[in-house]
């Protein structure tokens, strides 16, 4: 591959950073403030034919107009929303991502996230540090997680992930999406203020796309309640984050756990203030583990474009 210029949009991960430097001629987008982004990309142009994206910087339709001999997209991820697919398909240009590596990783932190908000892990955390055990008692009691109504947007790979999990925690299991799925025990609602309805943790899972943009809206937040969690560990385009915010200062909605955000790593200001969340930097797939198998997934599928193989995990 060593004739293959890369094109690696975000400083997501060394050890494929590393891999991509030893095996490739890299270019890292990072590496030109932004104001000089356009110079850079048409003054090396023509010796990229492969874009490496992440989940924060992926390829919007100006990067692939820019790149006139590219030929293919390796995602750093599985959710491809900051891809523009229509133009790849338009293009001729393959696209791949990360499947299944990360499926565990997510939706562990999935559940570790729900209970980490009912449990007020992170909270309790804090009042120790401070020494306010010593002087103010006990912690407050919190909310418990085994037992409660699980609902789930979204029952693909990491929702079944979710599903399953929940269901050695004694929680009843509900999804929602597009259509029902075969051979699940779980009940499905066709309309998500129903299932938002009939939940106590409502688990956000599915992909982000046009249809799903903004699901989480003050209506399902309402009808989720003043003691009902939302758990996002997907997209934070899926949330009305004003809505969210809202609907936590005023009690009309218990608390939320956070993977994801809309403007990311910008987080809403309001919500660092707030005490019935909590908030992590978009580390679902975060383990040295699995980080490596996404890493070995993309060099293997710049591998197999090389060579004029199958590609691993096609989506283009
Ligand atoms: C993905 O791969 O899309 C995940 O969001 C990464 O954590």
């Amino acid at each position: 591959m060593e004739s293959l210029g890369v094109l690696f949009t975000y400083p997501v991960d060394s050890y494929l950073e590393e891999e991509l430097g030893r095996r490739c001629k890299l270019f890292r987008l990072w590496d030109s403030p932004p104001e000089k982004r356009k110079e850079f990309l048409r003054a090396n142009s023509s010796q990229i034919r492969a874009v490496v994206g992440s989940a924060v910087v992926g390829a919007d339709s100006d990067l692939i107009d820019s790149l006139p001999k590219l030929e293919i997209i390796a995602s750093f991820s599985v959710g491809l929303d900051k891809v523009d697919l229509d133009k790849c398909r338009k293009k001729g240009i393959r696209v791949t991502n990360t499947p299944d590596v990360l499926t565990d990783d997510v939706a562990d932190l999935a559940i570790g996230l729900a209970i980490c908000t009912m449990r007020q892990i992170c909270q309790s955390d804090r009042f120790v540090r401070s020494g306010a055990w010593l002087t103010k008692g006990g912690y407050r009691l919190t909310s418990k997680f085994s037992g409660k109504r699980v609902g789930i947007i979204g029952l693909g790979r990491i929702g079944l992930g979710i599903a399953k999990r929940a269901e050695a925690f004694n929680c009843t299991i509900s999804y929602h999406s597009r259509t029902e799925k075969p051979n699940t025990n779980y009940k499905y609602y066709p309309n998500l203020i129903n299932l938002a309805t009939n939940s106590d943790v409502l688990f956000v899972a599915c992909a982000l796309t046009e249809d799903t943009y903004h699901i989480i809206n003050r209506d399902v937040i309402d009808a989720l309640g003043p003691k009902g969690v939302l758990v996002n560990i997907a997209r934070g385009s899926h949330v009305d984050e004003p809505e969210l915010v809202k609907a936590l200062v005023e009690g009309r909605l218990g608390g939320a756990g956070l993977d994801v955000f809309e403007n990311e790593p910008e987080v809403p200001e309001e919500l660092i203030g707030l005490d019935n969340v909590v908030l992590l930097p978009h580390v679902g797939s975060g383990t040295v583990e699995t980080r490596k198998e996404m890493a070995n997934l993309v060099l293997a599928n710049l591998e197999a474009h090389v060579q004029k193989k199958p590609l691993l995990t096609p989506v283009v």
